[in-house]
């Protein structure tokens, strides 16, 4: 399969849900985004967090890296709400190396959780890769006891394929194939 993200998708991103916008990292996100970043309950779930300071201008400095490169295959994004423009969480889509496998993530601000936006941004992601880039399926990895992360999964159309034994913690790995005769 073509790679269709190698052509207008090296433009800025920046889609809509009902609530939120979902763009590029721009100036002025640091200091919200460390918030979150750093709060040790919204980053529980995540590999080497909370972020110090320096992590999260790495992560935003790697963010910018990313966005440069041609074809793209990794997009650190920023949520924000329609509303007021708040940044209140990060996704990413990546391009897995066995493409046209991708996998999606979201982490939201404490203020931001259970009110339906991961749902919402997983949604999003989902026809970002399914339509913008024509791939063929998405997988959402997290943590068995993160419950809210599974659910979002779930409900955004992806089903367990299996979990994975670490040697801390079970990995549930979610999928979703592109809809038979989607563009
Ligand atoms: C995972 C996360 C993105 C989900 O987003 P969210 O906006 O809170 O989730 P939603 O409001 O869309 O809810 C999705 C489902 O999860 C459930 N849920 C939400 N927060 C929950 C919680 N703290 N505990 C258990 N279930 C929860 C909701 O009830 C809903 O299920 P339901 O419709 O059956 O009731 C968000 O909780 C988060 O940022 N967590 C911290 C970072 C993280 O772990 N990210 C995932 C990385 S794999």
């Amino acid at each position: 399969m073509e790679r269709k993200n190698s052509g207008s998708c090296a433009a800025p991103v920046r889609f809509e849900t009902a609530r939120l916008v979902i763009r590029e990292f721009a100036e002025g996100d640091f200091a919200p985004f460390h918030g979150f970043a750093s709060d040790m309950e919204v980053m529980r779930y995540m590999q080497d967090r909370p972020c110090t300071e320096e992590q999260s201008a790495k992560f935003l400095a790697m963010a910018g890296r990313e966005r440069e490169k041609e074809p793209r295959a990794n997009w650190y994004l920023a949520a924000a709400l329609r509303e007021d423009g708040a940044l209140v969480g990060t996704c990413n889509f990546n391009l897995s190396s066995e493409f046209p496998d991708a996998f999606l993530g979201v982490i939201l601000a404490r203020r931001a959780q259970s009110r339906g936006l991961g749902t919402e941004a997983a949604r999003a992601l989902l026809g970002f890769g399914f339509d913008a880039l024509g791939l063929g399926k998405v997988w959402g990895f997290c943590n068995v006891a993160n419950t809210a992360s599974a659910r979002m999964l779930e409900k955004a159309g992806m089903t367990l394929e299996r979990i994975d034994e670490g040697p801390h913690f079970g990995i549930m790995r979610w999928s979703v194939v592109r809809a038979e005769g989607a563009a």
